[in-house]
């Protein structure tokens, strides 16, 4: 009947009986003369009809016939080659039809795959999962989809995505099989590229808390250099410190036996020198609990008084700077405080100061002066230190505070100083340490 009305192939009896006659008739016109005269014209009629009759349904069913070859060519090219395996499978799971595509899927020829349970190409640990599948795909009636990896005897697996539905007569499922390997080694390599990237992050933390703690070993070991230097220095102050008392001492013990005797060596006199004996100690004796107490690192944030840190800090090199012709002016306006560390902040201005004495040193500047002003601003206590040693060139003015950056030789600097006081005041005490030349010398400001 399809193809009837497809094709209008096969005709109807009438038509065909009217098709036969008319042919026939052509004919005995031709042969008319040839006829035997003993068969019955009738009979022969109609046995001719009939033979026509069946040359035209010949003709036409090679017709159908014809048309059905290539429709079957067309549709098994279409089933066979389509670029998604096809499968029929039976309720248990049995292949009941499988196209090329599909078997190359599979893996084996398709004459091997009919009757086979699709269940063994599914690679084992999802065999169950696949069973389920299956059991769903024949419940709901409609389409189905899942993701599985075949079995395959190959190391690389192959994942598929199954789509299925089972068909009217819910005997036989058909299920689409398409390969998406590719998506899932992208996916595959993306979940591997986010792992490594992931623990890359974690080493990252690693190496960073690493390059961390070094760099805040490395910062306590300049702390430390610098605190060496600075002690270097302040052996040599105290040196000076003591010189003098020293020496009067020295004088003072010398007077007695010279004076033991005469009219002098009275009571009286002996009181004085002792007098005078115990004062030296007992300034001496300051000077060493004053420089103690500078080399005292600070536990907690104070509030204290510039000035007399700023008095404390001169104290202990006042003399040494003297030896060298170098004078320490002090204009202290008002009471500037600071909350902070008056241990770092003294090290910090012992820092400015020595540098300048340096610089006057190497300048060789007669009557030489070093001005530390104090004062206060609003809330913000500034000091300035103002040398007249000719100043910091401009191509290391940027440079001055960088750790080990120095100008001096390897035995005189460690170019650390400023670096730590920069530290201290910026990052410990959250105020400002900045330079600028005055024309005839530098000019250090601390603003805390
Ligand atoms: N008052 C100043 N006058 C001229 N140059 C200075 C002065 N203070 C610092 N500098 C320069 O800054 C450099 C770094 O100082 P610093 O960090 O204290 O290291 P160091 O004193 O060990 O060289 C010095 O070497 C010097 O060149
Ligand atoms: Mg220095």
């Amino acid at each position: 009947m399809g193809i009837d009305k497809e094709k209008g192939l096969l005709t109807d009896a009438d038509e065909l009986r009217r098709q036969a006659e008319e042919r026939l008739l052509l004919k005995a016109e031709e042969r008319h003369s040839s006829w035997s005269e003993e068969a019955p014209p009738r009979l022969i009629h109609e046995l001719e009809v009939q033979r026509v009759e069946l040359e035209i349904q010949n003709a036409e069913f090679r017709q159908t016939r014809d048309g059905l070859e290539t429709a079957l060519e067309k549709y098994t090219d279409l089933y066979d080659f389509a670029p998604v395996g096809y499968l029929t499978l039976d309720r248990r799971g049995t292949i009941a039809a499988v196209n090329l595509t599909g078997a190359g899927l599979l893996g084996k020829e398709r004459s091997r795959l009919i009757g086979r349970r699709f269940g063994l190409f599914v690679e084992e640990t999802e065999r169950l999962a696949f069973s389920n599948f299956l059991d769903t795909v024949f419940a709901s009636r409609g389409k189905e989809v899942c993701e599985i990896s075949l079995a395959s005897e190959k190391d690389n697996q192959l994942y598929v995505q199954i789509e299925a539905m089972a068909d009217a007569s819910g005997k036989e499922c058909r299920i689409a099989l398409i390969d998406i390997n590719e998506r899932r080694r992208a996916e595959d390599a993306l979940t591997e590229k986010r792992r490594e990237l992931e623990e890359l992050n974690i080493s990252l933390e690693a190496r960073i808390a690493r390059a961390v703690d070094e760099l805040r070993q490395k910062d306590q070991m300049l702390v430390l250099q610098d605190r060496l230097a600075v002690m270097g220095e302040m052996i040599n102050n105290i040196a000076h410190q003591w010189r003098q008392p020293l020496n009067t001492l020295g004088l003072l013990i010398q007077q007695l036996p010279l004076f033991y005797g005469s009219p002098e060596f009275s009571r009286e006199f002996l009181e004085k020198n002792t007098t005078q004996v115990m004062q030296l100690v007992q300034h001496m004796s300051r000077t060493i609990d004053s420089f103690r107490n500078f080399f005292r690192s600070d536990k907690q944030a104070v509030t204290f008084d510039v000035n007399r840190v700023i008095a404390q800090t001169v104290l202990l090199i006042e003399k040494s700077f003297a030896d060298q012709q170098i004078g320490i002016v002090l204009q202290a306006e008002g009471d500037p405080m600071v909350s902070g560390y008056p241990n770092e902040y003294a090290q910090v201005l012992l820092n400015i100061l020595m540098n300048a004495r340096d610089a006057l040193v190497a300048h060789k500047v007669a009557d030489a002066r070093i001005c530390v002003h104090s004062f206060a601003k609003g809330d913000t206590a500034i000091v300035t230190i103002t040398d007249y040693a000719g100043g910091i060139a401009n191509e290391i003015m940027d440079r001055i505070f960088e750790p080990y950056f120095t100008t001096k030789g390897p035995d005189k600097g460690t170019g650390i100083g400023l670096f730590m006081s920069k530290t201290i005041i910026e990052k410990n005490m959250g105020g400002r340490l900045t330079v600028r030349n005055t024309g005839s010398g530098a000019e250090f400001r601390i603003e805390v």
